[in-house]
């Protein structure tokens, strides 16, 4: 009962979303009748993908085979926009006032999908939702550009209706060659006046080298485009040090660092993503009880709490909160002072982030804090 209670007040607090993959977000049930959609027809054996899907305890090396069957699941425009959609009112009816919603481009030839189209039928599906007002970048979608202009003009008519500020942040999957990654980052920068506000780094972690990323990375940050790493969710010092000596504007996880990558990270004060589930979930942290959460919490570490795969972890961002607060004893205030922190985080600009300091503060005066 009690448990319900925080469970309540935390949805009702306004949230900061800074680190979730688009199609790890998928809803349960949508990538269940998508799969079994596609047993029908012969391309997969649903039988054999069933109990892949309903296992929620998975390690980290089944995560990522849960991932490709997602992609194969995933690889139709109109399949990417549904659950673009889906995934955005998921978020907005968990309060969530900001999202950052990261995802890597995929192209699919038999579909006649470029990375480029992939992410205009992301932009449909913000466009699709009819639950929120999306705010994305609004000032300058009136500009003539690929996506359907009148599709998307209607998410910024003022309306007093709930607001979800949305920002595309485009993934790098570590599998990618350096080209592709340098794909990505020009991509990211074409259509940065659409929404698009930085570039991430993912994948499987045991898979691909930093210095394949480097330029691209380099190149995004020449043109000022924000980026935040997956870094440090398998103990590998080199690059642990690499990433933290390349000054990204965030990190995520931080799971697998030493004394001395504490000590850098601190130094730098770089804001990390915290996503306690999923950290669970695949091991990559034996118990909450030893998480950095604690550590970084006490030692006022820029930190912002995270859901990575709300769908294929079973979490949301209030459960992220309310696991935080049960864990390590953070009242109501902390948890919103936290949550109200992660602006100054947001790669949206100075416009966005003084209106979300406006929304928390009339929060604040509404749940009496
Ligand atoms: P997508 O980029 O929208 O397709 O979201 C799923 C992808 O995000 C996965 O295929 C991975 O590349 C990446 N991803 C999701 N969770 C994790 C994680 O915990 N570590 C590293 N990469 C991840
Ligand atoms: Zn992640």
């Amino acid at each position: 009962m009690e448990k319900q209670r925080e469970m309540d007040w935390c949805v009702s607090m306004p949230k900061i979303e800074l680190h979730a993959h688009l199609n790890g977000s998928i809803r349960g049930s949508t990538l269940l009748e998508l799969a079994r959609g596609l047993g029908e027809k012969g391309t997969i054996v649903f039988s054999e993908v069933e109990h892949a899907i309903l296992n929620s305890d998975r390690s980290l090396h089944e995560v990522f085979k849960l991932f490709d069957l997602i992609h194969i699941v995933t690889t139709d425009h109109t399949i990417v926009t549904r659950i673009t959609r889906e995934v955005v009112e998921d978020f907005a009816a968990d309060n969530v006032v900001y999202l950052e919603l990261r995802t890597t481009p995929k192209r699919n030839d038999l579909k006649g999908m470029t990375k480029q189209s992939y992410i205009e039928a992301v932009l449909k599906g913000l466009s699709d939702v009819a639950t929120v007002d999306v705010d994305l970048a609004c000032q300058d979608l009136s500009t003539k550009n690929s996506v359907d202009s009148c599709a998307i003009s209607n998410l910024c008519d003022g309306t007093t209706r709930k607001k979800i500020y949305v920002r595309l942040l485009l993934s790098i999957d570590r599998r990618e060659s350096t080209e592709s990654a340098m794909e990505t980052v020009k991509l990211a920068l074409a259509m940065r006046h659409l929404g698009v506000a930085g570039i991430d780094l993912s994948g499987n972690p045991i898979v691909g080298k930093w210095e394949t990323f480097l330029p691209a990375l380099k190149f995004a940050r020449e043109e000022d485009l924000p980026i935040t790493l997956h870094c440090g969710e398998v103990p590998n010092p080199v690059e642990i040090q690499a990433m933290l000596d390349f000054l990204p504007r965030r990190i995520g996880h931080a799971c697998c660092f030493g004394e001395e990558e504490w000590r850098m990270l601190k130094s730098y004060k770089i804001p990390v993503e915290i996503c306690l589930t999923s950290n669970i979930r695949t091991e990559t942290i034996s118990s909450l009880d030893v998480h950095h959460f604690a550590d970084l919490y006490n030692a006022e570490h820029p930190i912002v709490l995270c859901t990575d795969d709300s769908g294929v972890f079973s979490t949301s961002l209030s459960g992220e909160y309310s696991l935080a607060s049960s864990t390590f004893g953070l009242g109501r205030i902390e948890m919103f002072r936290l949550a109200q922190k992660a602006i100054e985080f947001v790669f949206a600009d100075d416009a966005v982030k003084g209106e979300l300091r406006q929304m928390f503060d009339s929060a604040a005066r509404k749940l009496n804090l």
